[in-house]
């Protein structure tokens, strides 16, 4: 099958695209409006872009209205990204629901909001990694149908859980992560293996 994008419906090409790129890592992004109503919310379009300094993305797609989420990031410029364990991933899942503005997703999911030390975002107490970000810089990528807008932010803060880094080392067994697959789908990352990259003269 050869897939022409632009001959087809972009919820087809979406499905493509999110039924081969897998597993996607999940931000769960904590925001805050300028009214200083929280948002929680999941975002799959995630990953780690730099490393000095450290930036991460996020890719937030319209619907009628611009996303809680992309608003409060544009208007405060913070935002936290909490890494999302298994052991919380339904409550994770409740906070996805489309609701209105003046919702707060803390109280939805029934997580706990816990201070950041940078930004005025709350962290998520549940998840193990957390990162307090500023804004780095909004690229519209398209306003289209099903288009969407890359956020890239820098991580300020990295607060991770003691009992599951050592060294700097991330144990992924503690950490728990999951990620997401195509349709409803989610994976785990409980089935790992190593490859030793090889040595180059
Ligand atoms: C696991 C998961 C991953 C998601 N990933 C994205 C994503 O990458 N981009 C996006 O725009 N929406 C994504 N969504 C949908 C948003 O979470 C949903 O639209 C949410 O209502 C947005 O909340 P907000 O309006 O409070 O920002 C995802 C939902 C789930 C459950």
């Amino acid at each position: 099958m050869i897939i022409n994008p632009a001959e087809h419906d972009p919820r087809d090409v979406y499905k493509i695209l999110i039924g081969s790129i897998v597993p996607r890592p999940i931000a769960f992004v904590s925001t805050l409006s300028t009214e200083g109503v929280r948002n929680l919310a999941p975002f799959s379009f995630f990953n780690a872009v730099c490393a000095a300094p450290p930036v991460i993305s996020i890719s937030i797609s319209y619907r009628a209205a611009e996303k809680d989420t992309l608003r409060n990031i544009r208007e405060t410029r913070e935002f936290v990204v909490n890494i999302v364990s298994d052991e919380f991933s339904e409550q994770m899942n409740l906070t996805s629901g489309e609701y209105a503005p003046e919702v707060d997703e803390f109280e939805v999911s029934g997580l706990t909001p816990v201070a950041s030390e940078l930004v005025r975002p709350p962290r998520v107490k549940e998840s193990r990694v957390q990162m307090e970000c500023r804004l780095h810089q909004i690229v519209p990528v398209s306003d289209r149908p099903m288009g969407a807008t890359l956020v890239l932010g820098q991580v300020a803060r990295f607060h991770v859980d003691d009992a599951i880094v050592d060294n700097f080392r991330i144990d992924p067994a503690k950490l728990n992560a999951i990620g997401r697959m195509g349709g409803n789908g989610y994976a785990r990352t409980t089935n790992r293996f190593e490859m030793v990259r090889p040595v180059v003269k």
